[in-house]
């Protein structure tokens, strides 16, 4: 008897980085949003969403934080474990976060099984050609990294806050990081926050596939964080299309269960039993 697992259905299989990238070769568009529980990463998997992302947004969206920079390598693992234990099909990815793997390549790789044991199939790396050596080593040592370059959010500090990145002669240095990131061997490069025309030169120039937020429409594939998409906050970014008003839904819903337990209407007899 072989020492492989049986087969899955195909229903059942993970998405590969392989399956992604043959979908853009084929012409269609690969669609991500940062996913960081198993009550939502489900949902996403129901909608079709190839890619989810546990984002160190989990900092400001789930932790109340009002930055990327305090999340911890403990908090991506447990929210990697949710999102990968609670899907089957989308492949997943995980953020190292701020300080967990600037300093040597040992750290990245620790940080970066640590995340990978939790259920990813691949992490994400903030930066550019100074992280290639980081990239090359994960690589090598069977982790697939996806870059993340533009606007890096735990670089905030140095780069002033969110703007648009790569405007003007500052482009030729975003073009070179992302060529510098596919020849270390990243599968893919986030680009958040450059100018369309930009992120259209970078998409064309690489082998690898892009995925944009907030770079226009030429990309491979979209990434947003989905509290953005689905309208969970009153603000929302002006790249990120609100798809629907959840929070004011869950709002009415808190209300309207606030008013019937004043009432005294909440529970009804369909509410309660006997025996
Ligand atoms: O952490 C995150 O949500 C991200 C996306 C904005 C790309 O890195």
């Amino acid at each position: 008897m072989s020492s492989h697992s049986a087969p899955k259905t195909p229903a059942a299989q993970r998405l590969r980085i392989h399956h992604l990238h043959q979908k853009v070769v084929s012409g269609q568009k690969i669609s991500m949003l940062t996913a960081y529980d198993a009550l939502t990463a489900p949902l996403f998997e129901a909608a079709g969403v190839d890619m989810l992302l546990v984002g160190d947004s989990l900092g400001n969206v789930m932790l109340g934080f009002d930055s990327t920079l305090p999340v911890s390598l403990e908090n991506m693992v447990a929210a990697t474990g949710a999102v990968a234990r609670s899907t089957q099909r989308p492949l997943v990815v995980a953020d190292l976060p701020f300080g967990s793997f600037e300093q040597s390549v040992e750290q990245a790789f620790a940080s970066a099984a640590q995340l990978l044991k939790a259920g990813a199939q691949a992490v994400k790396i903030e930066g550019g050609e100074e992280r290639a050596h980081l990239v090359r080593f994960l690589v090598d040592n069977g982790i697939p990294v996806m870059g993340h370059l533009g606007y890096t959010p735990q670089a905030e500090n140095t780069l002033g806050g969110p703007r648009l990145q790569g405007k003007g002669q500052h482009g030729d240095r975003l073009l070179s990081d992302a060529a510098a990131l596919q020849e270390a061997g990243a599968f893919s490069v986030v680009l958040e926050m450059v100018p369309a025309s930009l992120a259209a030169r970078v998409t064309e120039q690489l082998d690898v596939f892009t995925i944009g937020i907030g770079a226009g429409p030429s990309c491979d594939g979209q990434v947003l964080v989905w509290s953005d998409m689905a309208g969970m906050t009153s603000w929302s970014p002006s790249f990120a299309k609100r798809f629907g008003e959840l929070g004011e839904a869950l709002k009415n819903a808190a209300r309207q269960y606030v008013e019937e337990t004043g009432a005294g209407t909440f529970p009804g007899q369909a509410h309660w039993r006997e025996n």
